[in-house]
């Protein structure tokens, strides 16, 4: 009787430790540790006063109840060890002696994915009991409005289940703990108690339904208490589905005819202005004399590039004060709906009429915006002739935003890397939400990042979603990156007003990050850049219009058309750690015939997947140049370079960046290739375009990690595509 009640009382407290744990920000990181270790004390405790259970399994009848109970004891027991045995691997506080044995991202996949099994199967344990525990209740009234309350609470728990994102825990689905520091500590409680509770609803559901004695009618009942609460749950997710209350501002739908209405001559005091920005409001708004919902921003002076202490600038960033003359911006990109009812296509990867347009080159753009100015009856902004654009900057019609432009609409005032106050979260923008900014340093301890791993959505959104800039502006950072009028080079420090970009080279600079982009890239600083045939579905359109008379006279910009000479010689040059680039430069040998340098770094960077991860973000961060083994080839007998990395914190590893500073690429073609773990390129084009200013850069290969079976057919077909010679036995 006495081991009864002590393991009622070991269950309890095994429950209530679990719950504390399943809400990390009650405790913290240090509590949430030593929760654990006692959890795992009182486990073993468990075991002991439970060693009948133990002792008396395999022996005797398994009725349909006891199997059932015995496969949930039994696999609870199993997730309960390997989540402490991932715990004790990540430990900081409790055990730090006994980490670190198991490689670092798996273990913590494990953690959280088996912590949320233990949960819901501790709820059913809990739940196995509950008949037992209620057969004193006699009154028949009492036991139907409990069931009653039950039913609702269990599909509150069930919404509230599927609101928190577990199923993506419980398959694997994130790496890490997206944690809301900002909900009350009490209703992170109740909400853990609710989940909780209904998966102990469908367990106490259980004995009914498997007794084989119950009469038919009594075990419907207990059915149907389980659909009625899974019906309820449904229903109140899709009523309120996971984080779309934020994220959708519907009312704001530029495609929204009434609400078009409101946005147009929209001040900046009727805009929502996110929390306690540091941002000053637009000066003044003049009306829009078209009626599209531009945004007018007042001309101004700001300080453009970004500060040297701003954690991972790039040097092209080079901070110089600006003025502009104030022109209309857009609040919204472009979306799919209005590219297509102009263009009559839609080339875009993610379809969705609200959705921003992608996969449009900076030619297309640039066509766009004849387009509408056309169908708005304005004088149209470019005149196009096959690459060569010359920009009319009296004419009044749509254009793209230069550079400067388009910095000083997404800073609104802001002088920090992110026009939000701290680092813009996946809340606020859609990004590779898994990293946001400063992860690099910090993946082993993300808990001390303000900004936190969040969702990343793999998708484009509605391009009103979350909360505008000061100015009104909607996705100034993230969604989809958006193509500017200037040529990529290094800012003129002199002709600092309503400048046009650098008056040579042939890539553009797009802005702002995308849904496939880090933290880091998100900077409001950041310049990326692309030639003016590239496409990415990470990359769309932003419109301005000029206001008043305040710009004159033409830019003429021409691509120097540099189109890739892929007939000549041809080198292949690569960078592997793990093998899988090493695979794809073989086979492109193979393919091709051309010849192969590997480029090793001195000294190696370390075999561990750990210790690798540390090193080449610090190398990256340091902006390092590791000295390369062999001595480089000498590349005047190349035309073409197949450059061939892995993608490393979405960019390239810096031996690459060793061996492109070692050359002047100018006359020369780029051809690169990337094996990557889903980011595809990330940011590694902009990189090498930074480094190697004179090549020209062909579309690239990116291949997810070694490329499976169908990577020859790929190969095949993208050098095919680039004009390059296969072997004729291929
Ligand atoms: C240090 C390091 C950083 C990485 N960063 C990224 C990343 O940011 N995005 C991504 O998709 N994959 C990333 N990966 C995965 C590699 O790109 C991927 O495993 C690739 O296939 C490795 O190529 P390799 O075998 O030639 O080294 C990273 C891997 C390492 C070791």
């Amino acid at each position: 009787m006495q081991t009864k009640r002590a393991k009622h009382i070991v269950d309890i407290l095994l429950g209530a430790g679990l719950l504390l744990l399943m809400s990390y920000q009650v405790a913290g990181e240090a509590g949430h540790e030593w929760t654990g270790v006692a959890m795992t004390v009182l486990m073993i405790v468990h075991q002991i006063l439970n060693r009948r259970w133990i002792t008396a399994l395999f022996k005797g009848k398994y009725t349909p109840l006891r199997i059932v109970q015995t496969f949930i004891n039994a696999v609870l027991v199993v997730c309960f060890l390997l989540t402490a045995l991932c715990g004790i691997n990540m430990s900081v506080h409790a055990v730090p002696f006994l980490s670190d044995f198991m490689r670092a991202s798996l273990g913590r996949r494990l953690h959280l994915a088996l912590s949320h099994w233990c949960f819901v199967l501790m709820g059913l344990h809990l739940g196995l009991h509950i008949p037992a525990m209620l057969k004193g209740v006699k009154s028949q009234a009492l036991r139907r409005i409990g069931f009653s309350l039950s039913i609702l609470a269990a599909g509150a728990g069930l919404w509230l289940f599927l609101q928190n994102s577990y199923p993506d825990y419980l398959f694997f689905r994130v790496p890490f703990a997206f944690i809301d520091y900002d909900k009350p500590i009490l209703l992170v409680l109740l909400e853990a108690v609710l989940i909780a509770f209904f998966w102990a609803f469908v367990g106490a559901q259980l004995p009914g339904l498997l007794n084989r004695r119950a009469d038919k009618s009594s075990r419907l009942v207990f059915l149907a208490g389980i659909l009625l609460a899974a019906v309820l749950g449904m229903g109140l997710a899709m009523a309120f589905p996971p984080e779309s209350r934020d994220i959708w501002n519907e009312s704001a739908a530029p495609w929204n005819a009434a609400d078009r209405e409101e946005t147009a001559g929209q001040s900046p005091e009727e805009t929502p202005v996110p929390g306690e920005s540091t941002a000053v409001p637009a000066a003044e708004v003049k009306e829009a004399s078209v009626d599209d919902g531009f945004v007018h921003i007042a001309g101004g002076s700001f300080l453009m590039g970004s500060p040297e202490t701003e954690n991972w600038r790039i040097e092209d960033e080079t901070r110089h004060e600006v003025t502009l003359s104030g022109f209309y911006m857009s609040p919204f990109e472009v979306t799919q709906e209005e590219y297509e009812r102009l263009m009559g296509e839609n080339p875009s990867n993610f379809r969705g009429e609200n959705l921003p347009v992608e996969n449009v080159s900076w030619l297309d753009a640039v066509r766009f915006c004849n387009v509408k100015s056309a169908d708005a009856g304005l004088d149209p902004a470019y005149a196009i002739d096959g690459e060569t654009v010359t920009w009319n900057r009296a004419a009044g019609g749509y254009r793209l935003p230069t550079e400067a432009e388009w910095e000083y609409a997404c800073r609104a005032g802001t002088v920090t890397p992110f026009n939000t106050i701290h680092a813009a979260g996946p809340e606020e923008a859609n990004y590779y939400g898994h990293y946001p900014y400063e992860i690099e340093e910090n993946y082993f301890h993300d808990e001390v990042l303000e900004t936190r791993p969040g969702r990343y959505r793999q998708t484009t959104v509605e391009v009103s979603s979350f909360d505008p800039n000061p100015w009104g502006l909607y996705n100034m950072h993230g969604n989809v990156n958006e193509w500017c009028w200037d040529l990529y080079g290094s800012y003129d420090l002199a002709g600092t007003v309503d400048p046009t970009g650098a008056e040579t080279g042939t890539r553009r600079v797009y802005r702002g990050g995308g849904w496939n982009d880090f933290g880091k890239n998100l900077r409001s600083a950041y310049r990326a850049a692309g030639e003016l045939d590239m496409i990415s579905f990470n990359l769309g359109i932003r419109l301005v219009r000029s206001a008043g008379n305040a710009l004159s006279g033409t830019v003429t910009t021409s691509s120097e058309s540099k189109k890739p000479r892929s007939g000549g010689k041809m080198l292949i040059a690569y960078f592997s750690w793990s093998g899988n680039t090493r695979g794809i430069a073989e086979e492109i040998r193979r393919q091709t015939g051309a010849d192969i340098f590997e480029i090793v770094p001195v000294p190696a960077y370390s075999d561990d997947y750990n210790t690798v991860l540390m090193e080449a973000q610090r190398d990256q961060h340091d902006k390092a140049r590791p000295a390369i083994a062999d001595p480089l080839p000498v590349l005047d007998d190349y035309d073409v370079i197949l450059l061939g990395y892995p993608n490393w914190w979405a960019s390239i590893p810096m031996p690459i960046a060793t061996f492109l500073e070692s050359y002047d690429f100018s006359g020369k073609t780029i051809l690169p290739f990337c094996s990557h773990g889903g980011g595809r390129f990330g940011q590694s084009l902009t990189a090498i375009a930074q480094l190697a200013p004179g090549a020209v850069i062909a579309p690239g290969l990116s291949v997810h990690y070694s490329g499976g079976s169908g990577l020859p057919g790929d190969i095949r077909t993208w050098l095919e595509s680039q004009g390059v010679q296969i072997n004729s036995k291929e």
